[in-house]
């Protein structure tokens, strides 16, 4: 995606200096545009853990990129096996809800082997890592050619007036590698010259709608309207929301989402309306392993001073204050659950199919 008139992805290997990754730092946006180096295994440990860098399809890709560094790291006295092993499980211990950053990892180290060169292991890592990233931006592309599509015929029904999108935290190509999963119908269809407008949910505690959505969409000239969290079940009775489009940390092989904390609640008004809640992911999100999003995954529990505080922009600098009385208690769960039944259907790279264990097997065999 451009920022003005240059491409960035929300990370890449330096071109210059191979011991380097880089990213866009996002807890800086939209107030300042800031690339952050990252030299280290921890140094990725701490871009993820800080949100400098999160969405699940990067995260993982940072994972990748993280085990890259880690052979870089590899000396004479190195047990290599070890190291890799811990540097993958501490990675992966980052955060828990979006499978994508096992799957990478994993991913990585699989493609290793029992190599014991540190060259060859690094180049192996560079390379898988890459490839990650490129295997994430062609998914995305995907997902925005098949929900373009649902976005089109909206627009035909609606006789061209324009399409009313609404979307959950922040699921473009910050959070991915390019296009973003929710996000990329919207930039096809908008491109294509299809009437939409965008919804953008502010995905409190943290704002990502407010601060990376609407910044991504302004910078892409779509037409958007910013919300409060609680506003979109009015909307949606007053017709104003012809589809919701949101992205997935982790989807079971039923069908259930995990997807940023709020979503569910977008789900049950818009199944009340009866309008129509697609989840956008790439297969890098599923879980094959596992059948009952609420029982089995595990959903992250943040600081809660993200909950007692705000974080904005005021003279030139970002600040934090404090919204309730000192001391108070507040309970900060990162993501919630979607059950399946709620789910109009999935859009993935390979086509749309409903939320069925029958439909994603079929899709995805
Ligand atoms: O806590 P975050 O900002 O990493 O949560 C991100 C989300 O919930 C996104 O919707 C999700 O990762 C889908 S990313 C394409």
């Amino acid at each position: 995606m451009k920022i003005g008139n240059q491409y960035y992805q929300s990370i890449w290997a330096d071109e210059n200096d191979p011991a380097v990754i880089r990213v866009i730092n996002q807890q800086k946006l939209p107030f300042f545009f800031e690339i952050k180096e990252l030299r280290s295994v921890d140094d990725v440990y701490n871009a993820i853990d800080d949100m400098t860098i999160r969405g699940a399809p990067l995260i993982g890709a940072a994972g990748a990129f993280g085990i890259y560094l880690a052979t870089l790291e590899i000396n004479s006295q190195t047990n290599i096996r070890e190291h890799l092993s811990n540097a993958a499980r501490y990675l992966v211990s980052c955060r828990p809800t979006a499978v994508n950053l096992s799957w990478a990892v994993s991913r990585v180290i699989d493609k290793l082997g029992n190599d014991q060169s540190p060259e060859s292991l690094s180049k192996k890592a560079l390379d898988a890592a890459v490839e990650i990233c490129e295997i994430e931006k062609e998914n995305c592309r995907q997902i925005g050619k098949h929900g373009l599509k649902l976005i089109e015929a909206i627009s035909r029904k609606k006789k061209g007036a324009p399409v009313n999108i609404l979307t959950h935290c922040n699921a473009g190509w910050l959070a991915c590698i390019d296009y973003g999963t929710a996000t990329a119908p919207v930039y096809l269809a908008h491109e294509k010259g299809v009437p939409l407008h965008v919804w953008v949910d502010e995905t409190r505690p943290r704002n990502q709608g407010a601060k990376l959505t609407a910044y991504e969409l302004g910078q892409n000239g779509v037409p958007y309207t910013l919300i409060p969290d609680n506003t979109g079940g009015h909307l949606m009775q007053q017709n104003k929301v012809d589809i919701v489009i949101v992205g997935s940390d982790r989807t079971t092989k039923t069908g259930d989402v995990a997807n940023k904390i709020g979503t569910y609640l977008k789900a049950l008004a818009a199944f009340d309306n009866k309008i129509p809640f697609y989840c956008a992911l790439p297969s890098s999100s599923i879980d094959f392993r596992i059948s009952d999003g609420v029982k089995e995954i595990v959903i992250e529990e943040r600081n809660p001073e993200e909950v007692t505080s705000v974080s904005g922009f005021d003279s030139g600098e970002i600040r934090s204050v404090r919204i309730c009385p000192e001391g108070t208690n507040a309970a900060n769960f990162g993501f919630d659950i979607t059950p399946a039944r709620l789910i109009t259907g999935l859009i993935t790279e390979k086509g749309i199919c409903r939320a069925t264990e029958k439909d994603i097997k079929e899709m995805f065999s």
